[in-house]
């Protein structure tokens, strides 16, 4: 990921509208934008969980996000969810821009929810250190 913003000297985007998910993400402290693309022809990254730099309204905020069919839970479609760091506000229906700054890891099948939790956690750690290094690209991507 890193080296695809090197070549494009920008970071790969996803723009979207945000949608109602499950609501199950609500309940460990982790809440989740579940992400509409906005372009049928969209080639998405790889399943795994990225640090990213979200836009809402104009204002860019840190997050990680999830691209997968989430195992944990028997998942089979595939979604797009972003968890946007201390951020808290009704945006359904808003329109988003993931900017996507590292990846993190693969998506992972795990025990039950306790255990994902604690994954969140560590995950949180892994995309604050990697946001702290890189600033969201403002002039480049606005639309
Ligand atoms: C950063 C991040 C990483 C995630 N990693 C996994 C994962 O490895 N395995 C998995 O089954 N689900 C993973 N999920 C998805 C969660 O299961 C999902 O957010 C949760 O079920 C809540 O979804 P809901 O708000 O649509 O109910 C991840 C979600 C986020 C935001």
């Amino acid at each position: 990921m890193e080296q695809a913003a090197e070549f494009l000297e920008r970071y790969y985007i996803l723009n979207g509208t945000i949608v109602h998910g499950d609501k199950r993400g609500k309940k460990i402290g982790y809440p989740t934008a579940n992400i509409q693309a906005g372009n049928d022809h969209k080639v998405f990254p790889k399943k795994g969980v990225y640090a990213v730099w979200a836009r809402v309204e104009g204002d860019y905020h840190g997050g990680m996000m999830n691209i997968g069919v989430r195992p944990t839970f028997d998942g089979e479609s595939q979604t797009l969810e972003v968890h946007i760091f201390d951020f808290s506000g009704d945006i359904y229906g808003k329109e988003i821009q993931v900017q996507f700054v590292s990846r993190i890891r693969d998506e992972q099948a795990f025990s039950g929810i306790e255990e994902l939790k604690a994954r969140l956690d560590k995950d949180k750690e892994e995309a604050l250190n990697k946001l702290k290094k890189r600033t969201p690209d403002i002039a480049k991507q606005r639309n």
